[in-house]
């Protein structure tokens, strides 16, 4: 199979062998995407990694749309121009460049921030489609390396850069936007040839769990979210159905709300976008 065939495919194979893309519940159901609003409760300021696009520009544009100060971060922020307009729109939008696997990007972005409250810090820059043409006994190895800096490593570099300004917010909340992909309660046996992503995202687990348990005694809150699959990278649009795949919208504003009503009781779990603790 080629593997732009196989890699259109992998989201349907992952849905069905991991049992990730369940329907979403009666109270979520895609059928009513309009009203996935978080609580309006509390504004802050809220820092999203990787939001160039996809479900970080999601976050970004629904925060803005709450009035939450936002700062959102991309590898060539200049070159999003959904970035771009949104900042031209909303005075309280900053955007920082981050690279999250370029140690120097981290450290100057910490430096810009130095002094600046951060309540709501979420890890969502990330490779979701790094299918392509894997299968084991064709494994890319020179991918592996990347996937594990990206998706684990970068999460941990830049909440280290920005745990202060985190401390120094309201809300203390540190996310990462993971994968049911890296549960190993979750996993099934799906996702045929994402070893890599697997393995990234279980090690990002692993460490966001770990970071809840040391940051507890600062009254920082960390989690985990899963977002369901959600149609990033625009097969709906090249006519490509996929069984149990999750409105944008509704996948963002669901994990908004997870996070608005984080408790200190859930810091160290791993939330779906629709409010249901998974299994690590
Ligand atoms: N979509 C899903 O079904 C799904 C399911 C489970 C988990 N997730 C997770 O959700 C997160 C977002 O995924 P998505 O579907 O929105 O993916 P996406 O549309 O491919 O967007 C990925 C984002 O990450 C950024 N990025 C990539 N490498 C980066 C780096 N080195 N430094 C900073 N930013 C970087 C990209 O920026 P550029 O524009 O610069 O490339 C882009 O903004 C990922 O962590 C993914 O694993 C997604």
């Amino acid at each position: 199979m080629p593997a732009t065939r196989r890699a259109a495919l992998f989201p349907v194979l992952a849905a069905i062998a991991l049992g990730v893309a369940a329907a979403p519940p009666a109270a979520l159901s895609q059928s009513a995407p309009a009203s996935p609003a978080a609580s309006p409760a509390a504004t802050g300021t809220v820092l999203v990694t990787g939001a160039s696009r996809g479900i970080g520009f999601e976050f970004v544009r629904q925060y803005v749309e709450a009035g939450w100060t936002v700062i959102a971060t991309a590898r060539k922020p200049q070159e999003s121009s959904d970035l771009v307009e949104l900042a031209s729109r909303n005075p309280k939008v900053r955007l920082e460049q981050l690279d999250v696997v370029d140690a120097a990007s981290v450290a100057a972005l910490k430096e810009r921030l130095a002094g600046v409250p951060i309540d709501v810090l979420i890890n969502n820059a990330g490779d979701t489609d790094q299918f392509r043409g894997q299968s084991f006994g064709k494994l890319a190895h020179d991918r592996f390396g990347y996937l594990m800096e990206l998706n684990a490593h970068g999460p941990m570099r830049v909440t280290e850069a920005l745990v202060g300004n985190v401390e120094a917010g309201r809300q203390k909340k540190i996310l990462a936007v993971s994968s049911l992909a890296g549960s190993f309660g979750a996993n099934g046996g799906g996702m045929p040839g994402g070893y890599w992503y697997k393995a990234s995202k279980a090690a990002l687990n692993v460490m966001m769990l770990s970071l809840a348990q040391d940051l507890k005694p600062r009254g920082i809150l960390v989690a985990c979210l899963s977002p369901g699959q959600v149609d990033t990278q625009g097969y709906a649009k090249r006519g490509i159905t996929m069984p149990g795949m999750v409105d944008i919208k509704l996948s963002v504003g669901g994990m908004r709300k997870v996070v608005d009503g984080l408790t200190a009781a859930q810091s160290g779990t791993f939330i779906r976008y629709n409010g249901e603790v998974q299994p690590w």
